[in-house]
């Protein structure tokens, strides 16, 4: 029954370019953090997209997006997907913007084929997926599952100390809707791979199973400020210089826990940071990954450990704090055999995968039957402004997405 159904590719494509305007950087990439000016105006045109196609629109309290495409029995739970908005400081065109549009471009197509499905469609658009603003990462998607509660979420704040209960105010997105607690039927995603492996393997499709684990780590360590010409060698208490043994030990435990574990130390704050001054503080972050959560339990506790006796030897006083824990994640299988059966029925290669990125659909996966579906990416890079996909893998896995949500939305 489904079978002549397509997406428009050539629609698809556009919105992407189009929305990718909004914070467009040199390199061709977009920085558009989470509930900053540009946040705003991409939401206002994702929102005023949604009304075009018909959808009813609503905000909850975390500024999550709504768009609804009502079914035959509209009191039925919907089926929802969707992805998120806001990006990197040098963030690429597609990472989440490529799932928000591939669900309004299943909304257009239904349109165009006048086809009801028995279920409504949803489109959501969380609130600072990327946790680069706001850590920790998928937060709005976590309040929605109950994963966090919403006082925690609205009050996270970024490093000016601004929160974003008070950023959502200020652009007009705090929503009176309840963040959570309705029920959803299933939940899809579409994301680029964000990896190498499709692309390396030469399929179009990956049937995304699960999602590995991810720890994130605050650190905080104190040394002395001191006058970097007078103060002797041995006299020094240099944070900096204990951090530098803290990073590479990150790495080392990264590479000792091959071929999945993933080490990084993404963001350091030097305190005062003036050249001819001995830094007294140094602040740092650390994201550990693994698809086994034992492992990855031994990664953090190892890097405790090593920091400590660092500090030890250095004189230097440590703060090490976990903040963030999302475990490893399996999808539901019959989600996750929509997607297969769906890419195969189309006709595109593909192969079962594991994320090694966060994505929402992991809490998501915690209160509805969740699967995602990826497509390759341009040598397997993301968090980049150079990211690119090709169209043809875009409306491939947008088909995917439509197609397997109109089986769960008529099941
Ligand atoms: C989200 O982009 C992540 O950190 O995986
Ligand atoms: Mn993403
Ligand atoms: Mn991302």
């Amino acid at each position: 029954m489904t079978t002549n159904i397509r997406i428009n590719s050539d629609r698809l494509w556009q919105s992407l370019m189009d929305l990718a305007k909004i914070g467009a950087t040199e390199k061709g990439g977009v920085r558009r953090l989470a509930l900053t000016d540009l946040d705003k105006q991409a939401r206002d045109l994702v929102v005023r997209w949604c009304k075009e196609a018909g959808c009813s629109v609503g905000v909850d309290k975390m500024g999550n997006i709504f768009a609804r495409r009502p079914g035959k029995d509209d009191k039925l739970a919907p089926v929802m997907t969707g992805s998120h908005i806001d990006t990197q400081p040098s963030g690429g065109k597609f990472d989440g913007n490529y799932g928000v549009m591939s669900g309004l471009e299943v909304i257009r197509t239904l349109n165009d084929f006048n086809y009801e499905t028995n279920r409504p469609i949803e489109v959501v658009v969380w609130t600072n997926e990327e946790g680069s603003r706001f850590a920790p990462a998928m937060i709005a998607s976590g309040v929605y599952a109950g994963a966090f509660d919403l006082d925690y979420g609205l009050s996270r704040q970024d490093v000016d100390g601004k929160t974003i209960g008070e950023e959502l105010q200020r652009i007009g997105y705090a929503g009176d809707r309840a963040c959570g607690g309705r029920e959803v039927a299933a939940f899809f995603e579409a994301h680029i791979e964000q990896g190498p492996i499709l692309e390396a393997e030469n399929k179009t499709i990956g049937v995304v199973e699960g999602v590995q684990g991810i720890r994130w780590y605050e650190v905080t360590v104190t040394g002395q400020d001191a006058h970097a010409g007078p103060t002797p060698m041995p006299r020094r208490k240099d944070a900096l210089v204990g951090v530098g043994d803290m990073v590479l030990a990150v790495n080392r435990i990264g590479l000792a826990n091959p071929p999945y574990a993933c080490a990084t130390v993404g963001m350091l704050q030097v305190t005062p940071n003036s050249r001819n001054v001995i830094p007294g503080k140094v602040f740092f972050t650390v994201d550990f990954r693994h698809p086994d959560s034992g492992v990855l339990k031994r990664m953090g506790d190892e890097l405790k450990a090593e920091c400590e006796t660092i500090c030890q030897r250095r004189k230097l006083e440590l703060d090490f704090k976990e903040i963030w824990y999302s475990p490893p994640v399996k999808f539901d299988t019959a989600c996750v055999n929509a997607v297969q059966q769906a890419a195969g029925e189309l006709g595109f290669t593909n192969r079962r995968i594991i994320s090694g990125a966060g994505h929402d659909s992991v809490y998501m996966s915690r209160v509805t039957p969740t699967a995602m579906v990826f497509v390759p990416c341009k040598d397997g890079i993301s968090h980049n402004e150079i990211e690119d996909a090709a169209q043809s893998d875009l409306a491939a896995g947008c088909d995917v997405l439509l197609r397997a949500m109109i089986e769960r939305a008529n099941a």
